[in-house]
């Protein structure tokens, strides 16, 4: 049981990778993570944090992994943006069977199913209190999901971008692989950067190191953890000055 307390953060976005989307699926979205995901969201509702969300596709294709193998980079890549307009309707409908209003918002125009991406109406969305999920990435090649969640955030004024991941926080060397591993609880853009610490890619770092955005690097798996992030609990790993 998580206790009732405030949030610390008036807007943010959420990065959700696509993998995360896989549960125990070789591909696709398993419906037991999206209703997870739904509820973790749901479960901060009354806290009245604006929320918006970026979510990844490599659960369904990934882009860059395809031009290593000889595809077209331009084309995986938008491939890869179709995955995630995939991901984003499946938590739009998760989200909204719980009664969470959400709008979709996509960066490569394709009104029969989302709306366009508009700065002004995104906020305004978020500002009636409505979920806004960016789909389509930043609409083109050679940018990653999580630069979409960088350039996305700064648009609409996010106080932080939580990344969520499948291990506690950022460490010095993989977790996984490393039983030694070391979790950092603060860390600077700058070392990110220099250490290749892999939390976002450079692009996305570099933007939110420019435009002094801080991130919440934390386990989404974990039940509570993103209500325990929103009301500034030391969860995770803080990416900053
Ligand atoms: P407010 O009027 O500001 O409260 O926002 P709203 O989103 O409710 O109004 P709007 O009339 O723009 O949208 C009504 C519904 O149509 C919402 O579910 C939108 O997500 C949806 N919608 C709006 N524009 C588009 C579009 O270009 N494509 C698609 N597929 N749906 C859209």
């Amino acid at each position: 049981m998580v206790a009732k307390k405030k949030a610390v953060y008036g807007r943010v976005l959420l990065k959700l990778s696509g993998e995360a989307l896989l549960g125990r699926q070789s591909s696709g979205v398993d419906p037991k993570v999206a209703s997870f995901i739904a509820d973790e969201i749901k479960s901060i509702t009354d806290l009245n944090v604006q929320t918006c969300i970026v979510v990844g596709g490599g659960n369904i294709f990934r882009g860059l992994e395809a031009s290593s193998q000889g595809m077209d980079r331009t084309s995986a890549d938008y491939m890869g943006m179709l995955a995630t307009v995939i991901n984003s309707l499946a938590l739009q409908s998760a989200l909204e069977r719980r009664g969470i209003s959400t709008r979709v918002q996509c960066s490569i125009e394709m009104r029969e199913i989302a709306e366009p991406f508009i700065q002004r109406k995104a906020i305004r969305h978020l500002e009636k209190g409505r979920i806004v999920i960016f789909a389509g990435g930043t609409g083109n090649p050679y940018f990653t999901t999580d630069t979409a969640a960088s350039l996305r955030a700064m648009e609409i004024n996010a106080d932080i971008i939580m990344k969520a991941t499948k291990v506690d926080g950022v460490y010095d060397c993989d977790p996984v692989k490393n039983k030694n591993a070391v979790m950092y609880n603060n860390i600077s853009y700058i070392d990110v950067l220099t250490k290749n610490l892999k939390v976002m890619d450079a692009t996305a770092i570099s933007l939110c190191r420019d435009n002094n955005l801080p991130i919440i690097v934390f386990n989404m798996q974990k039940k509570g953890n993103i209500r325990r992030a929103i009301c500034g609990e030391k969860i995770g790993t803080y990416v900053g000055e």
